[in-house]
């Protein structure tokens, strides 16, 4: 069986305030309603892990993830943040590679190479965000553009060490826009990069690899999407912002 998961991906979304009141909620909602086995993960910007977490803490099934760290341990690095201080506040998940921060940190395969190790040397699950855009699609071999990112990324971790990471396949043309990928789109990649795994590490560790799919999940969507062989779960973006949206997206599950 592999773990089933719902992250919740915040981006830069609410004040403290606004924050609090979002965990408050989706905690109790979660502990009245939502008997799923699933694994849930709050994603909320830097200042709120710790106040989050305490919120969280004694919630079975409910964890704190990071957006992001730093590809470098620590050090004069002003304004970043490194795996192990993240570890040092209880955080469990990171998100590694969101295709935003390819695109507006100029992020590349190398960095996230780094930023993996890190991660998982800290005891951290990183959760590897890979995914074509719209102009790739419509060129045709996205599913090899897409695996070459796992390639360029992952492959050289040792199979103790890629079991230990989630992927999550977010098509650009899919985050943000309202248009989700159709449930035999998501299938089609989930399934290859599960082929492209069993490739290079068996298919033992491939079946236990946890996949989810990113990009325009919601309440209205997420069942069909979740019920795909391969489909593990989801990372919500928009979403995640709203308790009943959220819940509604973790009971799918
Ligand atoms: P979205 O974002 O659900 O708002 O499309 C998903 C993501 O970027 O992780």
């Amino acid at each position: 069986m592999r773990a089933k998961i719902v992250a919740g991906n915040w981006k830069m979304n609410k004040t403290l305030d606004e924050g609090l009141k979002l965990v408050t909620e989706l905690v109790n909602i979660l502990r009245d309603e939502v008997r799923s086995e699933a694994q849930v993960v709050l994603a909320p910007p830097f200042p709120y892990l710790i106040p989050f977490g305490r919120i969280v803490e004694g919630s079975p099934h409910v964890a704190m993830g990071a957006q992001n760290c730093y590809h470098r341990p620590s050090g004069a690095y002003t304004g970043e943040v490194s795996a192990e201080m993240l570890a040092s506040v209880g955080v469990k998940y990171v998100i590694i590679g969101h295709s935003e921060r390819r695109q507006y940190a100029g992020e590349t395969n190398e960095q996230l190479t780094e930023k993996v190790n890190l991660a998982l040397q800290h005891g951290l699950t990183p959760i590897f965000c890979c995914g074509e855009t719209l102009e790739q699609r419509q060129a045709g071999g996205y599913v090899a553009f897409v695996g070459s990112q796992l390639t360029e990324s992952l492959f050289h971790l040792d199979t103790t060490q890629l079991g230990k990471i989630v992927i999550a396949y977010e098509p650009i043309w899919a985050i943000g826009t309202g248009v989700t990928a159709s449930s035999a789109q998501a299938q089609e990649m989930h399934a290859a990069l599960r082929g492209h795994v069993a490739e290079r590490y068996g298919q033992a560790t491939a079946d236990r690899l946890s996949i989810l799919y990113g990009g325009s999940v919601g309440a209205a969507n997420a069942r069909e999407l979740f019920a795909c062989p391969d489909v593990d779960g989801g990372l919500v973006g928009g979403a995640s912002l709203k308790s009943r949206d959220f819940v509604e997206i973790v009971k799918s599950i």
